[in-house]
């Protein structure tokens, strides 16, 4: 029995090393060590053996089996590592990789983190309002009369529920003020839409950047010190002037122009914003609403500008058409990456 087993190891390791396949190698598993295999066929044999003799053969049956696993796992290592060095022939892993294409922000939102930074620093902090607006919060809270052009039907988009897509970024003005007593200081970067025929300078969806400053004794010195520091930090050392202007929400109301080269061309005049002295009306309405005084005129004053950002963004980069920024070319988004 023992000179059978010792022959049925020789066979096996013979066998198994001969092998260059996983299959083959799986083959001689199931017939050696399978459960109808030959190792099995002999610990049958056990029957037979002479009682004294037992240990002897039950000791050489389990060298068998070890021996034969072993030799199958080194042998099934060796062909993984041989499968692994025909995968990896004629590659060097020592070379750099390939470079992946790497993702960058948008040059809006380069602009807009920028302009919120450096307002963020002058203590302005961030405000949200819904896109869809009432018409309270848009137009009438704001001073808008009912006849004004900008609340046709033909500029702004209306819901059937007499809802609207918020023609400005105001509204947050009107928001903000509503649940939050003075002092407040905020910005309101998002969304705007008008029912604007699409051209290398209007969309019908646009981005604008609204500031709000609310507390006792604000004056005009402090709306035009906080705009030109602004657009000095976004555009270098610009003279920024101020034209008088009407908004139905401010009193008095200014443009803003900044004096730009753009790309090589001679200095002008670029209109920017649009800002002013919070209109107490617009405060009636909000003292209206919160049924308090905090918004009474009598005690505040406020500032608010108004931009696009957008245009930020084509005059900061000297992009010539609007729509470039909304045709996710990659060609054209690359350069700013
Ligand atoms: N809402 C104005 C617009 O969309 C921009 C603007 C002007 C905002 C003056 C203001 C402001 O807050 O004071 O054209």
């Amino acid at each position: 029995m023992l000179d059978a087993l010792e022959q049925l190891k020789n066979d096996a390791l013979a066998e198994i090393s001969s092998h260059s396949t996983e299959a083959e190698l799986e083959g001689a598993r199931v017939k050696f060590l399978g459960k109808k295999g030959q190792l099995a066929a002999a610990s049958g044999g056990m029957r037979d053996v002479a009682k004294e003799d037992k240990p002897a053969v039950g000791a050489k049956l389990n060298e068998v089996r070890t021996a034969i696993t072993e030799a199958l796992d080194e042998k099934n290592t060796a062909l993984t590592n041989a499968k692994d060095a025909a995968a990896f022939d004629g590659i060097d892993a020592s070379l750099p990789s390939r470079p992946i294409p790497q993702g960058a922000l948008h040059p809006l939102t380069q602009v807009q983190h920028n302009a919120i930074s450096v307002l963020r620093r002058m203590g302005f902090s961030l405000a949200e309002g819904p896109e869809i607006e009432t018409e309270w919060h848009c137009f009438d809270a704001l001073n808008t009369p009912t006849d004004h052009p900008a609340r046709n039907e033909s500029d702004t988009f209306y819901f059937e529920n007499g809802k609207l897509l918020r023609t400005h970024t105001s509204s947050v003005q009107v928001r903000t003020m509503e649940t939050t007593p003075p002092p407040i200081r905020i910005i309101a970067p998002g969304s705007a839409f008008r029912r604007d025929e699409v051209d290398a300078t209007h969309l019908p969806v646009f981005n604008q950047l609204e500031g709000l400053y609310v507390d006792e004794d604000v004056t005009l010195a402090d709306l035009k010190g906080t705009l030109e520091f602004f657009f000095q930090e976004m555009f270098g050392d610009v003279e920024v002037r101020f034209r008088p202007h009407f908004f139905p929400f401010t009193e008095p109301s200014f443009e803003v122009d900044v004096k730009l080269e753009i790309k090589g061309q001679a200095a002008k005049w670029i209109e920017i914003a649009g800002c002013g002295m919070v209109d107490p009306a617009v405060f009636d309405s909000v003292g209206k609403t919160r049924d308090d005084k905090e918004y009474s005129p009598k005690k505040i004053s406020g500032f608010a500008f108004g931009m696009g950002i957008d245009r930020l963004a084509m005059i900061t980069y000297g992009i010539p058409d609007l729509r470039l920024l909304i045709e996710n070319d990659v060609r054209f988004l690359g350069q700013f990456a």
